[in-house]
């Protein structure tokens, strides 16, 4: 089977990005750069994001979560801590999260260190949560091989019963990281495959801001 896409050809011309326009502070930048995405729609997530980390055999594993919250100091994502990512980042905190916003032709790639958020912050998200999440987190042990998907609705019909009469409770094994950033990529696509390229690492005080080839 041999399917050839090199027709698939897209001229970026929606934007550009440079080291004037941009803000000194990333963080800043990304807020910028999310709320003009949220605001031309287009994108079904505009807040899915994948995540890649180092698997315990070595190889890097991307997957896409949602982001919840971020503020000055990192991006917040909820899972479950016992999945593949969790036991990924317990053996190394180094991930890289990336956004791909095809409405403005805007991509953007976050290096940083996952820790986990406060148990109380974690409780208060799950809280917030549907009821069907939050039996869900109980439900799924994320990850794990299941003999079947009868397996599924069967703890979850069980677990309905359980927590029927009371508050459906946070798991241990379910909450929040927060991804502290070292470096940041923004990529506007430009024509002629030229793109804007701007990266942030730390400077010192303020955040050092280069532009890459693209
Ligand atoms: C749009 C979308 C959003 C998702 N959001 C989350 C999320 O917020 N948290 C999560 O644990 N998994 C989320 N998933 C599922 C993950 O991609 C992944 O299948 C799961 O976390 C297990 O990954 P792991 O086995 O590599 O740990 C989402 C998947 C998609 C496609």
């Amino acid at each position: 089977m041999a399917e050839d896409l090199s027709d698939y050809r897209k001229s970026y011309e929606k934007s550009e990005l440079t080291i004037t326009q941009s803000d000194q502070d990333p963080f800043k930048q990304f807020k910028k750069w999310f709320e003009e995405v949220e605001e031309v729609a287009g994108v079904d997530e505009v807040n899915a994001m994948t995540v890649s980390t180092i698997g315990l055999d070595g190889f890097p594993k991307s997957r896409v979560v949602l982001l919840k919250s971020y503020d000055e100091e990192g991006f917040v994502f909820y899972t479950n801590y016992e999945s593949e990512k969790g036991k990924a980042i317990a053996a190394n905190p180094d991930v890289c999260l990336s956004f791909f916003w095809p409405n403005l032709e805007r991509q953007v790639i976050i290096k940083g260190k996952a820790e986990k958020v406060s148990e109380e912050t974690s409780k208060t998200y799950f809280n917030s949560r549907p009821e069907g999440s939050r039996l869900g987190a109980w439900v799924s042990p994320q990850s794990d091989v299941i003999p079947d998907r009868e397996f599924l609705e069967k703890r979850l019909k069980d677990l309905e019963k359980e927590f029927s009469e009371n508050e459906i409770p946070k798991p241990d094994y379910w909450g929040g990281y927060k991804v502290i950033p070292v470096e940041f990529e923004f990529w506007q696509g430009r024509p002629n495959r030229l793109h804007d390229r701007l990266r942030y690492t730390p400077g010192g005080v303020h955040w050092k801001l280069d532009r890459l080839a693209p």
